[in-house]
């Protein structure tokens, strides 16, 4: 029976990380992966190859409406999806198969197969190529994410109602591709498939979309995508679908009426749950959180059970790849005797719509929920040079400070690349900076980065491009 200081169940974000570095920390490793490839949700099926359809998309975009403002005359561009989403796989592929070499290199053993805790320090793995293979191990690390949400009144049947893993791979483009859910997945991939041609609906339960980001951010956002051509429902309720011979018709109700949206694909978004499916918990008495299915753990990320841990999407705070890979750090050192932790405060939130939506911190309205005063700058791109020379001056930088210490407590950029712009945000932050530090900064002009620079101006009403 092989033995190890650790075995990982679960090879995305969270645990292939925790894998390397608890091997780079001396420990000997094995790291467990029910699908063929690692990766987890995001390489495979999550943040990469939507984030290559969206850019794919954008280029499309780009070429069709923008490129006669720069003076490049060509014929309007012709989509090729097959190609678009061959493109996309063999990014997935390259960079799954990176993860697998970068196992192989830190000597950590991969067990393709389904992995379950069969007693403390037991883990048994049902092979793909057949077979059970047992190992034995000081520690457990359970890192098996999430899954979609499935509405009992809206059941995914794969086919026209599906969860975000169809519709990264639809073979054509929907006529009418109607969102359940005004989220991260409903606004990122309403907008892969309407920049390549699809009539989009979204539909929400709540009064707004993005019921987690900055009010006034959101609806900028809103805006924006309402005026590429996003239809919004609202305060909308789904109360069930009834198949048709070419799609769905979606059964609703709204200010207490019924409304009927009829659409040949259904993507239903509505959240994700961490997902624990014959994890074997029962063996050692650890029971999920009844709503959440999340998993409880002390500050060494060690559940109920002693000797087992968990990261990433399996327990609180928000599901996002860079969250799972700092736990799965921050896990390891620890387990080392290290004192690394994971502020969950000051971890950044990006939208990758076109403009991009960013946020780290606090919002507007959770910084009067809590009675905290604070000051706000803000800046607009439509002021910055490079967002001129670029012909994106869609956006805005805010940042809210601490009225009398000026610490930063929440900055929340939408404009073009504000996934990038953000982390100069999340560093000063982290260092318990202040907007005064932010201006006493050099920043390269001409560059976006200006904006930032100068809504931490405006903090002190003292904006120089204003
Ligand atoms: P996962 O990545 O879900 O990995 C868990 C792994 O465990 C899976 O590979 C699963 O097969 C395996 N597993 C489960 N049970 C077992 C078992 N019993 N035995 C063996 N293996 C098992 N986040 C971002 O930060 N940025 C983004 O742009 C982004 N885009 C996204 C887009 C989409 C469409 C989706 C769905 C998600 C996106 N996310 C994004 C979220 C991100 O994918 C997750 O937060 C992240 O993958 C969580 O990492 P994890 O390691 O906790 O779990
Ligand atoms: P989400 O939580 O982002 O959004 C779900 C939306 O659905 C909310 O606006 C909610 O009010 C709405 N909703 C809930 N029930 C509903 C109902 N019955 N009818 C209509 N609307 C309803 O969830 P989403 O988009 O499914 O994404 C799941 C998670 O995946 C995200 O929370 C995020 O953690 C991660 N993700 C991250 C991305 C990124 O970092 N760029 C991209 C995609 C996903």
């Amino acid at each position: 029976m092989a033995s190890y200081d650790l075995v990982v169940i679960g090879g995305g974000p969270g645990g292939y990380v925790a894998a390397i570095r608890a091997a780079q920390l001396g420990m000997s490793v094995a790291c467990v992966e029910k699908r063929a490839t690692l990766g987890g949700t995001c390489l495979n099926v999550g943040c990469i190859p939507s984030k290559a359809l969206l850019d794919s998309s954008e280029l499309f975009s780009v070429i069709g409406h923008q490129a006669a403002k720069h003076g490049i005359k060509v014929p309007a561009p012709q989509l090729d999806l097959a190609s678009m989403l061959g493109r996309k796989d063999k990014v997935v592929k390259e960079l799954t198969s990176g993860v697998a070499f970068l196992l192989k290199k830190n000597k950590i053993d991969v067990l393709h197969g389904a992995g379950k805790v069969s007693g403390p320090g037991q883990v048994a793995v049902d092979l793909a190529s057949g077979g059970r293979s047992n190992l034995t191990c000081k520690h457990i690390l359970l890192a098996t994410g999430s899954e979609p949400i499935n509405l009992p009144f809206l059941p995914f049947d794969g086919k026209n109602i599906v969860s975000s893993t169809e519709a990264l791979t639809f073979d054509k483009v929907p006529d009418h591709l109607i969102l359940v859910g005004a989220g991260y997945i409903g606004l990122e991939l309403g907008s892969v498939w309407k920049r390549l041609g699809s009539r989009v609906t979204v539909v929400e339960y709540l009064p707004r979309i993005l019921a987690i980001a900055d009010a006034e951010m959101a609806t900028l956002l809103h805006k924006s995508l309402e005026k590429q051509g996003m239809v919004f429902q609202l305060g909308t309720k789904v109360t069930g679908a009834t198949p048709e011979k070419n799609g769905v018709t979606l059964r609703c109700e709204a200010d207490g009426k019924p409304v009927n949206i009829k659409g040949d694909k259904v993507l239903v978004c509505v959240g994700r749950k961490a997902y624990t499916q014959g994890l074997g918990l029962e063996s050692v008495g650890l029971v999920p959180d009844s709503r959440t299915g999340q998993l409880a753990v002390d500050a060494n990320y060690q559940t109920q059970v002693a000797g087992i841990y968990a990261v990433g999407d399996l327990i609180a705070g928000p599901m996002l790849a860079h969250k799972a890979e700092d736990e799965g750090v921050a896990f390891a050192e620890r387990l080392a005797g290290q004192k690394t932790h994971v502020d969950h405060a000051t971890i950044p939130s990006v939208i990758y719509t076109w403009p991009e939506l960013s946020s780290v911190g606090r919002h507007e309205e959770e910084l009067k929920a809590a009675g905290i005063a604070y000051k706000t700058g803000k800046y607009a791109f439509k002021a910055n040079a490079r967002a001129k020379c670029m012909d994106e001056e869609d956006g805005l930088v805010k940042i809210l400070a601490d009225a009398s210490t000026d610490r930063v407590l929440g900055v929340h950029i939408f404009g073009p690349r504000a996934s990038d712009l953000i982390a100069e945000a999340v560093t000063i932050m982290e260092f318990r900076g202040s907007s005064e530090d932010i201006i006493r900064i050099c920043h390269a002009h001409p560059t976006l980065s200006e904006v930032t620079r100068e809504a931490a101006m405006a903090v002190h009403k003292r904006a120089i491009h204003a």
